[in-house]
């Protein structure tokens, strides 16, 4: 059976998150990578910590806060570039291949959605900028609920609103702690495992395994 609603998690999955200091990798200087995963660690890690907590603040704050923290743990990194790495984020790539995919499972009559920790501008800005916006139906964002995910709150988004079971979505995440807790909660989950990691979470596997979206249509059959 084809799914009644293709779900996919934003950032990582549809829209590359380094992107945005990569466009300044010049100025950065060799740190530009490390630098750029402990920002998205940060960031990732702020949002559990406060959802264990029951203190959310959004997913922005939390975005710069975390570059706050990561420009004092790199001195040597220019603090002129705040700005722009802030800017960029609004405007992040997407990975190449998602506009024919998203396209293609919505012609086969699937509902397109987008599931993220991302503030609802946030979310509507990137998908504007990635010329998204005619495919992509809903934009669901957590803080309708004040939870980030893996909270099961936030998966919740998706099936009440759509009214569905939880195995009629596909739930599509770069993201493996992501994919456990869809899995969790009962989701048919796509692990897009673009960076080829080992598997964690094991207890909580994904369906299928793919490397990128572009074999996504291959893989719908339950
Ligand atoms: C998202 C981040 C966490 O929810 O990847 O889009």
């Amino acid at each position: 059976m084809a799914f009644t609603a293709y779900v996919f998690d934003a950032y990582g999955t549809l829209f590359d998150v380094h992107a945005a200091v990569r466009r300044h990798a010049d100025a950065m200087g060799p740190d530009a990578e490390v630098f750029s995963e402990m920002w998205r660690a940060k960031q990732l890690e702020y949002s559990w910590i406060r959802t264990l907590m029951g203190a959310y603040a959004d997913f922005w704050t939390l975005t710069m806060q975390a570059l706050d923290h990561t420009f004092q743990r790199f001195p040597s990194a220019n603090p002129a570039l705040k700005q722009p790495l802030l800017d960029a984020y609004w405007q992040l790539d997407c990975y190449p291949e998602v506009p024919t995919v998203l396209k293609n499972l919505k012609a086969g009559g699937a509902r397109i959605a987008i599931l993220s920790n991302g503030t609802d501008a946030m979310l509507k800005s990137a998908v504007g900028k990635a010329g998204l916006d005619l495919v992509v139906d809903d934009i669901f964002s957590v803080e309708a609920v004040r939870a980030f995910k893996t909270a099961p709150a936030a998966y919740d988004i998706v099936t009440t609103h759509y009214r569905l079971y939880p195995s009629a979505v596909s739930f599509q995440s770069s993201n493996r702690w992501d994919i456990a807790g869809a899995t969790k909660f009962g989701f048919r989950t796509v692990w897009i495992n673009r960076a080829n990691r080992p598997d964690e979470y094991v207890d909580f596997g994904p369906a299928v395994i793919l490397p990128s979206l572009e074999s996504l249509q291959q893989h719908q059959e339950g």
